[in-house]
């Protein structure tokens, strides 16, 4: 009875598993959206990153070596995005603001995945809403499509009749936390809350 209980039990979890290693598999686009922490640390720190060229909201190029020597605090979004963005560059602006000093070694940056509408001029009036350090990056459609793959981001841009210019992008919410090597350290969910994020920040040696 027993054993016979235990057998049911394993093939019920054994095809869970298989079922769900299936649907990863066989949609991609579901595993980036729904698994992107766990995701990120099974690749691991080298995959993630490297080097970029991009255009700053001040309209000057700029590359991944220009921030070497402090942590960057990345985050990929559009200026145009009506909840995610604003709430993840507001935690990210408030965990800043409440180490004080220790701020001082982090680098906030945005980096757009939509350099169609976030021109630098653009990007230049939404970072200095959120704090008077947050880099706003974007570039050509090439330098975009290159920073994303090499962040292993996910930005799809999707029609949306509610946008004036018809459409919005759908994109993954990791905010990375970047060594001051440029390699990879951590990363946050955009739903970590300003207390949370700022212990973790203090804390980077
Ligand atoms: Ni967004």
């Amino acid at each position: 009875m027993f054993a016979k209980r235990l057998r049911l039990a394993l093939l019920v979890v054994a095809g869970l598993i298989v079922g769900g290693a299936l649907a990863l598999a066989v949609f991609p686009e579901a595993r980036d959206r729904l698994l992107p922490a766990s995701n990120m640390r099974v690749i691991g720190q080298a995959l993630i990153g490297g080097p970029f060229e991009l255009t700053d909201h001040a309209g000057k190029r700029v590359t991944d070596q220009d921030f070497r020597g402090r942590y960057m605090l990345v985050f990929f979004g559009f200026t145009f995005c009506p909840d995610v963005c604003p709430s993840a560059l507001q935690v990210m602006s408030a965990a800043l603001d409440k180490i004080g000093a220790k701020a001082e070694r982090i680098t906030p940056v945005f980096i757009s995945v939509d350099p169609e509408r976030d021109t630098p001029a653009q990007l230049a009036s939404y970072v200095q809403s959120f704090h008077p350090r947050l880099v706003g990056l974007t570039g050509s459609p090439e330098d975009i499509a290159r920073v994303v793959k090499a962040y292993r981001v996910y930005a799809k841009k999707v029609e949306d009749p509610k946008s004036s210019a018809g459409y919005t992008y759908d994109h993954s919410s990791i905010i990375y936390v970047m060594n001051p090597d440029g390699t990879y350290r951590t990363h946050f969910a955009h739903t970590t809350n300003v207390d949370a994020m700022a212990d973790r920040l203090a804390k980077l040696p």
